[in-house]
C-alpha cells in the first residue's frame, strides 16, 4: 500500500426522502442566503425544483435562482456563479443536478471566496483553495461521483481545454434514486459507463498486487455490469437504479484510491476530446476504452485477466476486452466517433490536437506516446 490520509468531508443522505430528511437537519447551520444552481430545466419539469425550493422556503431560507449551467460546464459559467454569489452575499449554494452542475458549484464556492482567478491559481501558482461557501449537491443523474470529491472537470472554452480544477465539496450530498426516474435512457447508461470506468482506471494504475481497493474496485465494477443489464430489461428498475448510484459514489469518493496509484488516461484522452467536440463524458469514454485497451493489454497482463474473470466471467485477457467492447455494443453505447455527438465534425485533424494536448499519464500500465494516443484516437474513427 501506498501511505494515505483519508478523510471524509460530505455527509450522505441514500433513499427515498432523503431531501427533506437533509434539509430539515442541515439548513439551520447553514446562513439565510441560498443559490439554488441547476442546469437547463429538467429539474423543473420533474418536480424536483419545487419540492427543494418549499423544503428551503420551511427552512426560513431566501433563493437566489441560478439556472443554465450546461452540460461540460464552463468557466465563464463557473465565474458567472461566482459573480452572483458575492454580489448577493449568498450564504449556501445547492447543487442541483448531475455531475456538471454540481462540479460547477464546486468551483463557484471556491472562487467565490479567492482575491484571484482560481485557474490561475492552480495552474500557474500550483496552489489550490482550503475553503469556499458552503454548499450541498443534490443528485439528479448519477454516473460522475461527482457529489462526493472536491474536483470538478470544467471546460474553459478559450484554452479549449477540459480538466480538473479543485473547488470546495459538498458539505452533504442528496442521493435519492426516485430524483434520477426522469432521466433518460441514453443518459442513464452513459452515466454508469463512466462509473464502470472510474473503477476500471481506479485498478489499472499500477500499485502492489492485492491490494485491497482492488477487490473493492472489482466488486463495484461486476455490481455496475450486472445493474446496467438489468436497466437493459427494465429501464424503470429502481432496484438497479440504486445500486447503480451508490456505485458510482464509492467509484469517486476516494475509496478505491487509497494506498494506491490510479490510470485515468483513458478520461485524460476524453476530456479533450470534449474540449473540441462538447461530446457527452461517458458516451467518449465508451468510444475511446476498446481501443485503449488494446494498446496496453500486454503491459498488464495478471490485471487485465483478473478483470475479465472478475467482471465478465471470461478466462483470458483478450476475452476480457472482448467481453467489454461487446457489453458497450449491448447496452447501445457508441463506439465510433462518428456517433458522438459533436460540436465539429470529428476529423483526424482535431483527433490531432486532442493527442496533442491531453495529459499523459505516468503511473498507468505504461506512459504512451503522443503519436500512439493519436493512433488510439483513429482507430476510433
Ligand atoms: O441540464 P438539465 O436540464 O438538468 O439536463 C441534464 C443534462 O442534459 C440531464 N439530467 C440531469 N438530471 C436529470 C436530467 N434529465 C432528466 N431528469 C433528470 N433527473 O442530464 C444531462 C447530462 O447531465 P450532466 O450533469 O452533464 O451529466 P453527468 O452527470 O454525466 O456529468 C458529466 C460531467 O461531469 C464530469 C464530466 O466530464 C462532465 O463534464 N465529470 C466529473 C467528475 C467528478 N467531478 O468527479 C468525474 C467524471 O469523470 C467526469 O469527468
Ligand atoms: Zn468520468
Amino acid at each position: 500500500m501506498q501511505k494515505f490520509v483519508y478523510s471524509y468531508p460530505t455527509k450522505v443522505y441514500f433513499g427515498e426522502g432523503a431531501a427533506a430528511d437533509a434539509l430539515v437537519r442541515e439548513m439551520p447551520k447553514f446562513g439565510k442566503t441560498v443559490l439554488l444552481a441547476y442546469g437547463g430545466g429538467s429539474v423543473k419539469k420533474s418536480g424536483v425544483y419545487d419540492e427543494l425550493k418549499q423544503l428551503l422556503l420551511a427552512a426560513g431560507k431566501e433563493i437566489v435562482d441560478f439556472s443554465g449551467i450546461m452540460p461540460n460546464p464552463t468557466y465563464a459559467k463557473a465565474q458567472e456563479g461566482a459573480r452572483l454569489v458575492r454580489d448577493r452575499g449568498v450564504d449556501f449554494i445547492l447543487a442541483v443536478g448531475g455531475g456538471s452542475v454540481v462540479d460547477c458549484c464546486k468551483v463557484i464556492s471556491a472562487q467565490a471566496v479567492l482575491d484571484e482567478d482560481i485557474w490561475r491559481m492552480e495552474y500557474e501558482r500550483g496552489q489550490f483553495p482550503t475553503s469556499g461557501v458552503p454548499m450541498g449537491a443534490v443528485v439528479t443523474a448519477s454516473g460522475t461521483g461527482a457529489e462526493m470529491n472536491s474536483g470538478a472537470v470544467i471546460t474553459y472554452e478559450e484554452k479549449l481545454w477540459k480538466g480538473p480544477i479543485v473547488g470546495n465539496s459538498a458539505s452533504f450530498a442528496v442521493l435519492d434514486p426516485a430524483y434520477t426516474a426522469t432521466v433518460p435512457p441514453m443518459q442513464v447508461l452513459s452515466g454508469a459507463f463512466d462509473t464502470l470506468s472510474h473503477a476500471m482506471e481506479t485498478y489499472l494504475g499500477s500499485s502492489d498486487a492485492d491490494n485491497v481497493s482492488d477487490d473493492v474496485a472489482l466488486a463495484i465494477m461486476r455490481n455496475t455490469v450486472v445493474n446496467m443489464r438489468r436497466l437493459l430489461k427494465n429501464i424503470d428498475d429502481m432496484q438497479a437504479r440504486s445500486n447503480l448510484m451508490w456505485d458510482s459514489a464509492m467509484a469517486e469518493n476516494g475509496m478505491l484510491k487509497v494506498g494506491r496509484l490510479t490510470d485515468f488516461q483513458a478520461h485524460q484522452i476524453e476530456h479533450q476530446l470534449g474540449a473540441y467536440t462538447d461530446c457527452n463524458h461517458g458516451q467518449g469514454l465508451a468510444v475511446i476504452h476498446p481501443a485503449y485497451y488494446r494498446h496496453i493489454l500486454k503491459d498488464a497482463p495478471e490485471k487485465f485477466t483478473r478483470f475479465a474473470r472478475e467482471v465478465f466471467g471470461e478466462e483470458t485477457a483478450e476475452g476480457g476486452l472482448s467481453a467489454l467492447t461487446a457489453f458497450i455494443e449491448e447496452c447501445g453505447l457508441p463506439t465510433k466517433m462518428g456517433q458522438l455527438k459533436s460540436k465539429v465534425e470529428i476529423t483526424p485533424e482535431v483527433l490531432r490536437k486532442v493527442a496533442d494536448t491531453c495529459n499523459i499519464i505516468k503511473s498507468g500500465p505504461r506512459e504512451l506516446s503522443r503519436e500512439e494516443i493519436y493512433e488510439i484516437l483513429c482507430e476510433c474513427l
